[in-house]
């Protein structure tokens, strides 16, 4: 049986340095999760569709299943575990659970991280704007609104902070 060749790697991921050893054809998603343990990034289809696997790539939303991790050297890298203090939840996570907008919470990961970067870049984002940009994450439980009013919130909440 052929083994598997492996190179070094060396990825930034949530402000911390990582030194690895993986194979050029892994893709980001699972590097992250696998090599380093940061299960929160979610893999669901696999060929960029459902917006789980979303981190942050020097501040985009970034489907993560769709890029080789070899491809994220150079770049900052921020996943859900990221944006999540160490003690509780950020503000918009907060939101989240009091807005109820969750159920299973598979594709909440992404959603946060799309939330975050569009909050990031347009502060004053309406309801359409935040629609728009969510369109990209798919969620098979909630029906959406309760996401929407979550970010809503979030928005003023920072407006007022
Ligand atoms: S797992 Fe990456 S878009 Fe669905
Ligand atoms: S909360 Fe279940 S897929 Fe969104």
């Amino acid at each position: 049986m052929a083994v598997e060749q492996r190179i070094g790697l060396t990825l930034w991921v949530n402000g911390k340095e990582h030194l690895l050893e993986a194979s050029p054809r892994w893709s980001l998603a699972d590097v992250l999760r696998h090599q380093i343990g940061l299960t929160g990034t979610h893999v669901g289809c696999e060929q960029g569709v459902c917006g789980a696997c979303t981190v942050l790539l020097d501040g985009q939303p970034t489907r993560s299943c769709l890029m080789f991790a070899i491809q994220a050297q150079g770049h900052e890298i921020t996943t859900v575990e990221g944006v999540t203090p160490t003690e509780g939840l950020s503000p918009l996570q907060q939101s989240f659970q009091s807005h109820h907008a969750l159920q299973c919470g598979f594709c909440t990961p992404g959603i946060l991280l799309t939330a975050e970067a569009l909050l990031a870049d347009n502060p004053t984002a309406d309801e359409e704007e935040i629609r728009a940009a969510l369109s990209g994450n798919l969620c098979r439980c909630t029906g959406y609104q309760f996401i929407v009013d979550a970010v809503l919130a979030a928005r003023e909440q920072r407006r007022d902070a």
